[in-house]
C-alpha cells in the first residue's frame, strides 16, 4: 500500500507518489498524464553505448533529438549505430523503412554543447565519473532554459550527489535506462530530495511518449531496483556453480525454463501472492538461511577474469562463445524484440 503524500494536481488519480506505511522503498508507477509534449526537443549528452540507444528511441517516437559528444569519432558513429538499431527493429517486424528514415531525420549530431540550449529535456549519458558529470552540469546550467529538465542515466550515483553543484535542483532527476532501450523498456526514474513533483510527472510522461516503461522510486538506493535484483540472482547463481550442485549451463537453463518465463508475466511478489504467502513463508524460513549472503562468491568471477576469460569479448567466460552460440542468442533477442 502506497500512501500519496503530495500531488501537484490532486484530482489526478494516477498521481501516486508516496511512501509505504513500513517506510520501505517503494516503486510507484505513475501513469503518463495528458501533457503538451509534442514540441519537446530532447537533448542527449554523451553518445556512447547508452546515449545512442536513448537518442534513437526518442527520435523513433517523433522527437527532434539533438545529441552531443566531445569525441568526434563517437559523434560520427551515432547515425550508423542508430541505423543498426532501427534495422534490428525492421528485421523483427516492429517498424518499416519509412519509420526508419523518419527516425534518422529526427537525430541531429552536434560537436558543441551549446546546442543543448534548444532542448527542453536533456539526458546526460557520459561516463560514470562524478567530476565529469558535475563539469557538464555546470556548463549546461549556463545554457538551459529555466523550464528545461536535466536527467542523468547514471548507474550508481544518487540524484542528490549529482545535483550538488546545480542551482535548479528541482529540475534534476535520474532516468536510468537499460541496455538496449529498444529491447528493454524499463526506465527507473529517481527524483532527488529537491526534485519538483511536476518535473517527475513530466519525465514519466516523456518516457512513456518515447515508448519506455517508467517506474518511480521514492528513495534512491544503490543499484536502484533492477540491478539489485539482477545481482542478487547472480550471487546465488555463482554460489550454486561454486558448490558444484549444477553447471553454468544447468543454472541458465533452469532460469530460462522457469523464472525467465514467469517473470515476464508476474513479478516475484505477485508470484508469491499467487503461490500463497504462507507457503512462501514456510519455504523461505528453511531456504533463505542456505542462500549466499557474502561476497565470497566473487572469487569465482575473479578467477575467470584473472584467466582472461571475460566473456563474449574474449571469446570465453563461463562458456566458450562460438558463432553457433552467439547466433542462438541473437535469434532469441530477435524474438523478444518482435514481441514488443
Ligand atoms: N553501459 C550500460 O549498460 C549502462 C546501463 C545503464 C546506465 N549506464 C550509465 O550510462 C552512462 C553512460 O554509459 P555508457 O555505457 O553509454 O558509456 P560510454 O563510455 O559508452 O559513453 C560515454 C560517452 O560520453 C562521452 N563523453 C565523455 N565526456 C563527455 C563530455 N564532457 N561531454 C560530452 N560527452 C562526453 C564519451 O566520449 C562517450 O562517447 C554512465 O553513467 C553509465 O553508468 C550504462
Amino acid at each position: 500500500m502506497v500512501t500519496p503524500i503530495s500531488c501537484s494536481v490532486s484530482e489526478r488519480p494516477s498521481c501516486a507518489v508516496g511512501e509505504g506505511a513500513d517506510g520501505l522503498v517503494r516503486l510507484v508507477i505513475l501513469q503518463s498524464q495528458e501533457n503538451s509534449l509534442d514540441n519537446v526537443v530532447v537533448g542527449v549528452v554523451g553518445t556512447g553505448l547508452m546515449g545512442v540507444g536513448i537518442a534513437t528511441q526518442s527520435a523513433l517516437h517523433g522527437y527532434r533529438t539533438i545529441v552531443h559528444d566531445v569525441d568526434a569519432e563517437r559523434l560520427a558513429s551515432v547515425m550508423p549505430k542508430a541505423e543498426a538499431v532501427l534495422d534490428e527493429l525492421i528485421d523483427a517486424g516492429r517498424i518499416d523503412a519509412i519509420a526508419k528514415r523518419t527516425a534518422l531525420a529526427h537525430i541531429e549530431t552536434h560537436a558543441t554543447l551549446e546546442t543543448m540550449a534548444a532542448a527542453q529535456f536533456v539526458i546526460e549519458a557520459i561516463p560514470e565519473v562524478l567530476e565529469l558529470k558535475h563539469g557538464v552540469y555546470a556548463s549546461l546550467a549556463q545554457l538551459l532554459a529555466d523550464d528545461a529538465i536535466l536527467t542523468s542515466n547514471t548507474s550508481g550515483f544518487t540524484p542528490d550527489q549529482l545535483a550538488a553543484p546545480l542551482r535548479a535542483k528541482e529540475r534534476f532527476l535520474i532516468t536510468h535506462f537499460w541496455n538496449p532501450p529498444h529491447m528493454i523498456p524499463l526506465v527507473e526514474v529517481v527524483p532527488g530530495m529537491a526534485t519538483d513533483l511536476h518535473v517527475t510527472e513530466q519525465t514519466v510522461a516523456l518516457m512513456s511518449a518515447i515508448g519506455m516503461e517508467a517506474v518511480v522510486l521514492t528513495k534512491a538506493i544503490p543499484g536502484f531496483v533492477g540491478n539489485r535484483l539482477q545481482f542478487a540472482v547472480l550471487r546465488e547463481a555463482l554460489n550454486i556453480v561454486r558448490s558444484g550442485a549444477a553447471t553454468p549451463e544447468v543454472v541458465d537453463r533452469v532460469v530460462k525454463a522457469s523464472l525467465g518465463r514467469r517473470w515476464g508475466v508476474v513479478g516475484p511478489l505477485e508470484g508469491a501472492d499467487l503461490g500463497g504467502l504462507d507457503t512462501f513463508l514456510d519455504i523461505s524460513t528453511h531456504l533463505m538461511p542456505e542462500l549466499a549472503k557474502d561476497e565470497e562468491v566473487l572469487t569465482l568471477l575473479r578467477k575467470k577474469v584473472d584467466a582472461g576469460r571475460v566473456g563474449v569479448r574474449s571469446g570465453a567466460g563461463f562458456y566458450d562463445w562460438d558463432d553457433a552460440h552467439l547466433t542462438l542468442v541473437k535469434e532469441g533477442r530477435k524474438k523478444l524484440i518482435s514481441r514488443g
